[in-house]
This record gives structure tokens, sequence and C-alpha cells, in this order.
């Protein structure tokens, strides 16, 4: 598919998914959440493709947002239909994807793009990056997952606080309150989420997809997430990569895994 608001690179198996409106800051319109879904769609179903890195493109931001002149006169019923599209097509999409995706926060990421980067498996910030939910300063709450999964990651007290302020945590505090996994200077960003993307690319791919399936089970409201876990466990055993992956350890060489 041709894609005007994005680009992607490949290489060494890592795709990587660059949101590319600069001049609105890599806001979230429509035309750009379609994009993205297909974007993922694709990458989950190339078995080429280990791992998946998503930035902004610029210095400036990673995604500031929904954008907001897309839904300023929306009603009641629009708005929600904004809501719940969104997250099936991106939001839950990506955070249920069987690729690992990872954000690499390269500047701004607020409202939405803060929930892009939340949807993501982990996050990497840039030392320049600022993140925050600033929905109810527009009168809304954040709509894209953000009053589910920013409590998931740093605490309900501190998401309360967050999402009530509509403040922004610099790069230092997303990473002492475990939004973010490590911070970086900018050109150190793609470079470091490269690395574990490489890391992540040699083991196995669909152990990696039980993991995360496993994983979000126990967030889930409507699932246990050790029974899923259990059933995830077994099925590893029935693939090549568990056949593989014991032997190559039995047999004290590294592992070279089939990804089936
Ligand atoms: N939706 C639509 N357009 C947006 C946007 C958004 N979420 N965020 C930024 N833009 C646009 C601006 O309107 C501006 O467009 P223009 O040049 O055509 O006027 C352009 O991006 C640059 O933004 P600007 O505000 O001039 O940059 P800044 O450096 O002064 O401020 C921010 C940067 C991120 C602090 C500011 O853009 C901002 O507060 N954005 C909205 C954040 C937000 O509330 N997000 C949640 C949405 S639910």
């Amino acid at each position: 598919m041709e894609y005007n608001n994005l680009y992607i690179e490949e290489e060494n198996q890592i795709a990587t998914i660059t949101i590319d409106r600069p001049k609105k800051l890599n806001a979230l319109n429509k035309a750009t959440i379609a994009e993205l879904h297909e974007a993922f769609k694709e990458l989950e179903a190339d078995k080429e493709t280990k791992v998946i890195i998503i930035t902004g493109s610029g210095e400036k931001a990673f995604v500031a947002g929904a954008d907001i002149s897309e839904f300023a006169d929306f009603s009641e019923k629009e708005g929600g239909k904004l809501a719940s599209k969104g997250q099936e097509l991106l939001f839950d999409f990506v955070a249920n994807l069987s690729t690992p995706v990872i954000a690499a926060v390269n500047g701004f990421a607020l409202g939405g793009g803060l929930e892009l980067a939340m949807a993501c498996h982990f996050r990497v910030a840039s030392d320049n990056a600022r993140m925050g939910l600033p929905e109810v300063s527009l009168g809304v709450i954040p709509g894209y997952g953000g009053t589910q999964r920013l409590p998931e990651l740093v605490g309900k007290g501190k998401a309360m606080e967050l999402i009530m302020t509509a403040g922004m945590l610099d790069a230092q505090k997303a990473l002492d309150c475990g939004l973010v996994n490590y911070v970086v200077p900018q050109e150190e960003l793609l470079p470091l989420c490269e690395k574990l993307a490489g890391k992540i690319s040699n083991n196995s791919s669909v152990a990696i997809k039980q993991a995360i399936k496993a994983v979000n089970a126990g967030y889930s409201y409507d699932k246990d997430g050790y029974a899923v876990e259990i059933d995830a466990f077994g099925a590893c055993f029935g693939t090549n990569d568990f056949k593989e992956g014991t032997s190559a350890f039995l047999e004290k060489r590294k592992a070279n895994f089939p990804g089936s």
C-alpha cells in the first residue's frame, strides 16, 4: 500500500515506521490512523519482520496528539465513535500485535501520542521528550486507552495526577516512574531501539507472540492471565522453535529459530 502520512524502512528484519506530518507535529488525523492500521497489519503478516519500531519525523515531536482540528465540532455520538474506532484500528491493535512494537519517543508525546506510545510493548525516549495526557485542558478525556494504560504503567495515583493536571513529564521523570524504559540523547534513540530490537529478533518469534498474549491477558478484565499463560506455555511445546531452542541448548550451539 502507498502511504501519504508515514514511511517504512526495513533493515535486518527490523521495520521502522515513521509518522510523517512534521508540520502538524505528527498529530494523528483519521487518514494517519487508517494508514498506521494498514502498516501494522502488513508488517505483522510479513514473517521477515521480527520487530517494529515506531517514531515521529522531525526532532520535535513523536506525536502531539489526536488531530484537534478534526473533532472540534463533533457530537457526543461522533466522539464515542472516534474513540471506539481509534482503539479498534490502532491502539488495541498495536497492543495486541503478535510482532513486538517499540515506541521511539523522539519529542512531544501528548494525548493520542502518549496513548500510542503506551499501546506499544515498551518505550524508549530521547532526552528532549515530553509526555502527558492534556485532554482535560480541552474539555475532554483521553479516549484512546489512556485512562487505562497510564495507571497500568505508572500506578493509579500518579496517573490521576497527570490526567487531572494535564501536566507534562520530562523524559527523566517518565523514566523515574516507569513510563519509559530508557532515556538517551536524540541521536542515540534509534540506534538503541535497533539494538534492543536486534536482541529480540535473535529469540523465538513464536514464543514471543505467546508471551505478548499472556502478559496482555493479565491486564484484560475478561481474561485469567494465569490460565492464558498455561495454555500459551503448552502451545510452545508444539512448535519447531521449541525443538530448535532446546536442541541448540543441549548441543551447546546458537539456536537458529525457524519461526514456526
Ligand atoms: N492537533 C492538530 N494540530 C496540532 C496538534 C494537534 N494535537 N498539535 C500541534 N498541532 C499543530 C499546530 O496547530 C501548529 O499548526 P499551524 O502551524 O498550522 O498553526 C503546528 O502543529 C505546530 O504546533 P505549535 O503549537 O505551533 O508548536 P509549539 O511548539 O508552539 O507547541 C505543543 C507544541 C505540542 C505544546 C502544542 O502544539 C500543543 O499543545 N499541541 C496540542 C497538544 C494536545 O493537546 N494534544 C492532545 C490532543 S487530544
